[in-house]
Formats: C-alpha cells, sequence, structure tokens
C-alpha cells in the first residue's frame, strides 16, 4: 500500500482550494515593478479576507507604530510589499484549513496553536540571528504541518491511530503515519504547497522540516525545524537544559551553524524565557483570524 495515499490524495476532487485573490496576489508579487496600488486593490476584491489582513496587520505580532493602520495601502507603506504579501498567504491558507469538519476540535485547535507558536519562535530567531528572513520564516512555521491537516480531514481513522502509535512507541509522527497510511504529512503538505502554486520555500518546508539537511532553502527550513522543536518542547514542558541540549544535536542547528551564524551566542535560557510568553501572541493571533472578529473591524 506503499504509495496508495499520496495516489488517492493526488486523486481527490474536493481538496480545499485557495481563495482566487490569494493566487492573483502571490502572482502579482512575483513581478519585479508590481505596483502599491495593484496589490491592495487586488485584495480588495476579497472584502472578508482584507479585513483579516488589516486586523493581522494591527495586532501586537506585526503592528510596528502608535497608529492604528486604518488602509492596506497604508499597511503596504509601513509594513513594506513582502510583509503584506505574507499575511495575506498565511489568512488565505488557514481561511482555506481552518472551519474545516474534522470530528476532533479539540486536536485541531492544538494543531493550530503549535503552528502559530512555530512561526512566533522562528521569528524569533530570525531576529535573533539578524537574518532578515522577512516574515518568510513566520509564514513556514505557520504552514510547515499542512498536511497534517490532509491526513486528518481525509484520512482520520487512519490519522488517529498515527497518532496513537506514535504516542505509544514515543516515536516522531511521521513514522508512525508512514506505517499507517503509507506516506508522511511532508509528502501531502509538499504536494498541497505545489498544488495551489504557494512560493517554492514553503513547499521545501512542508517537505523537509524534519530533514533540513535535504532542503533546498536550507537557512529558512532549518530555522522552522528548531522552532518547531521549541514549540512542541515548550507543549511539553522541557526544562531549558535538556532542550538545549536537544537543539545542538539538531541538523537545523549544525546546518546553520555551519552557514556562519552565531548559534553559540543565542541565549537560550532567553528564548525559552520568552517563549513562555507566547500563549497570548498565539491567542491574539488566532482571534485576529477568525471571521467574526475581522469583520467587526470596520477600517477596510
Ligand atoms: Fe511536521
Ligand atoms: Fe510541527
Amino acid at each position: 500500500m506503499d504509495r496508495l495515499i499520496l495516489q488517492t490524495v493526488k486523486h481527490l476532487e474536493d481538496l480545499p482550494t485557495l481563495p482566487s485573490v490569494a493566487v492573483e496576489v502571490m502572482g502579482l508579487s512575483r513581478s519585479p515593478d508590481v505596483s502599491i496600488k495593484a496589490i491592495s486593490a487586488c485584495i480588495h476584491k476579497d472584502p472578508p479576507l482584507a479585513a483579516k489582513v488589516l486586523k493581522l496587520a494591527n495586532s501586537a505580532f506585526y503592528r510596528r507604530g502608535a497608529h492604528e493602520i486604518e488602509t492596506l495601502h497604508r499597511a503596504i507603506l509601513m509594513m513594506g510589499l513582502n510583509e503584506v504579501v505574507n499575511i495575506t498567504t498565511s489568512v488565505s491558507v488557514l481561511s482555506s484549513l481552518g472551519p474545516r469538519k474534522s470530528q476532533e476540535q479539540g486536536l485541531r485547535k492544538k494543531f493550530w496553536r503549535h503552528c502559530i507558536a512555530t512561526g512566533l519562535i522562528a521569528r524569533r530567531i530570525d531576529t535573533r540571528l539578524h537574518m532578515s528572513l522577512q516574515g518568510r520564516e513566520f509564514v513556514g512555521g505557520l504552514l510547515h504541518d499542512i498536511g497534517k491537516i490532509i491526513l486528518d480531514e481525509y484520512f482520520h481513522d487512519q490519522f488517529m491511530q498515527a497518532h496513537a502509535l506514535s504516542l505509544e512507541r514515543q516515536c516522531p509522527m511521521f513514522e508512525a503515519e508512514q506505517e499507517i497510511l503509507g506516506a508522511t504529512h511532508m509528502e501531502i503538505g509538499h504536494f498541497l504547497a505545489q498544488k495551489w502554486g504557494l512560493p517554492p520555500y514553503i513547499a521545501d518546508i512542508c517537505l523537509h522540516h524534519h530533514h533540513p539537511q535535504d532542503a533546498r532553502f536550507k537557512d529558512i527550513t532549518s530555522v522552522v525545524s528548531i522552532a518547531d522543536l521549541l514549540a512542541k518542547a515548550k507543549e511539553l514542558s522541557c526544562g531549558g537544559d535538556t532542550m538545549s541540549f536537544i537543539l545542538k544535536d539538531q541538523q537545523g542547528w549544525h546546518i546553520l551553524k555551519k552557514m556562519g551564524h552565531p548559534m553559540d551566542s543565542i541565549d537560550l535560557e532567553r528564548i525559552t524565557f520568552e517563549i513562555e510568553d507566547i500563549g497570548e501572541e498565539v491567542k491574539e493571533f488566532i482571534s485576529a483570524i477568525s471571521d467574526q472578529e475581522a469583520q467587526e473591524h470596520a477600517h477596510v
């Protein structure tokens, strides 16, 4: 049954689709001479999406100045085109994958909390190492595990079996998925990212976040892989010592060190301390992307 699941996913007709505006914005952003006006006009074609983008731009996570950003045009001026395109991509993928019919709502909530925490921690690592990944590390962290949503949605029982097996054996989820389903969330996520035309670095992160040495975009995939581990460690309430030991043994850590990033100068105690506080940011992010609250946000 080896590649059966992957083949089945490839033939699923009712796989979620990305909002057409998001596809258009990603296409526009690849053009070197795209104007602010063209991007903001494009996002405005989808008012709920525009409302969510603006709400996120005003959240503590993205907000740059003291004043509220009232228009998308202003958001692009303040935050830069890349960051607004990043937000649009994140919000679009989340709205396509978010409100699904999963029976395990608790697990789904936990899943998104993990993804948002991974994005937030990736952003802290980028800042600390002065890597200037320009928000791509956040989007990559947010979307690294999207393959799990598809497995949960379309192969729910087997996915739950894999979840139970990984707990029982204390093995990584992808090993259990391979055994039960014959494919991993990395392959499925990569397939979906490519099908949706998401930027190549996102597809790469989806496929390689557990083995960043195989990635094409090694720097950003390594950042996301470390952030993924820290997010998991936080959920499990590991102590700082254990974490630093684990992290320094990780592929992502070695790759970044080899690239010349000052890994030893990273104060792990401080990162650990900072991510203790991440729960509030995660909550704010969730509230910013939820439909109801975004629609209440009037200035679009
Ligand atoms: Fe994963
Ligand atoms: Fe993960």
